[in-house]
């Protein structure tokens, strides 16, 4: 007894041991191992994120772009030409689109009877026609393409090309055809007054950024078909 007391004065005490949680442990190992796949999701999120932020009001503009797209040329429209055999012929030299035949006639017809009187001095015109039109004259007159364009479609790019346009004159004042001195007479007077009873519209007036005020150019709206050609352009 008194030996084992000697014994126990040198016993090292037990070492107080912690033991690591076995399942915390196996958390922490996989958390290490799959940290640099955690880093490289979240820097891909955090990418997205601010590329979206950045780049999104510009994505934007861009789709707004693209649906105001419109695809003018220095302030032209495009028109597709009219299948000859929707043109009727209402007088040597003008054809015009079988629709606004009647109306156009009996607009003529009813100013007459008003003591005015219209004289048609274009119709229906060719995209070959508008191509001499346009290039010619550029060429005689010396003018830069945006220049020639205030007054005349590039080809392809005239209402005249749908059959629904009409130049229109005053039969007792041929000299103000297609000048805008025309807007001083009894036939422009009288076609601002009652020419939209008839389906017409005159196409460009005194606001048109890149075309000239064409008081003598007039447009048919009297039918679906003609609605659908002029569509863009009125909205
Ligand atoms: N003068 C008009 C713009 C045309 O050429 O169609
Ligand atoms: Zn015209």
């Amino acid at each position: 007894m008194e030996q084992n007391k000697d014994l126990n004065q040198y016993d090292i005490p037990f070492a107080k041991r912690i033991y690591v949680n076995k399942s915390n442990s196996s958390l922490l190992k996989k958390l290490l191992i799959f940290s640099p796949f955690l880093f490289l999701l979240f820097s891909i999120f955090a990418l997205r994120l601010v590329r979206n932020v950045e780049i999104g009001p510009l994505i934007n503009l861009n789709f707004k772009a693209e649906r105001n797209q419109d695809h003018r040329i220095l302030g032209h429209l495009p028109y597709n030409e009219i299948h000859k055999e929707k043109l009727v012929l209402i007088e040597p030299n003008i054809e015009v689109h079988i629709d606004m035949r009647d109306s156009l006639l009996n607009m003529r017809e009813e100013a007459k009877n008003e003591g005015v009187y219209l004289v048609f001095l274009s119709g229906y015109r060719s995209i070959n026609l508008q191509n001499d039109i346009f290039y010619s004259l550029k060429s005689i007159r010396n003018q830069e393409a945006a220049e020639r364009a205030r007054v005349s479609a590039p080809p392809g790019y005239s209402e005249h090309s749908t059959g629904f346009a009409i130049d229109i004159g005053d039969a007792t004042q041929r000299k103000t055809d297609f000048e805008v001195e025309f807007e001083n007479t009894d036939a422009f007077r009288w076609l601002k007054k009652n020419a939209a009873k008839f389906h017409f519209k005159l196409s460009f007036n005194k606001n048109n950024k890149y075309i000239d005020y064409e008081p003598w150019h007039w447009r048919y709206e009297g039918s679906i078909e003609a609605l659908k050609v002029f569509e863009i352009s009125n909205r």
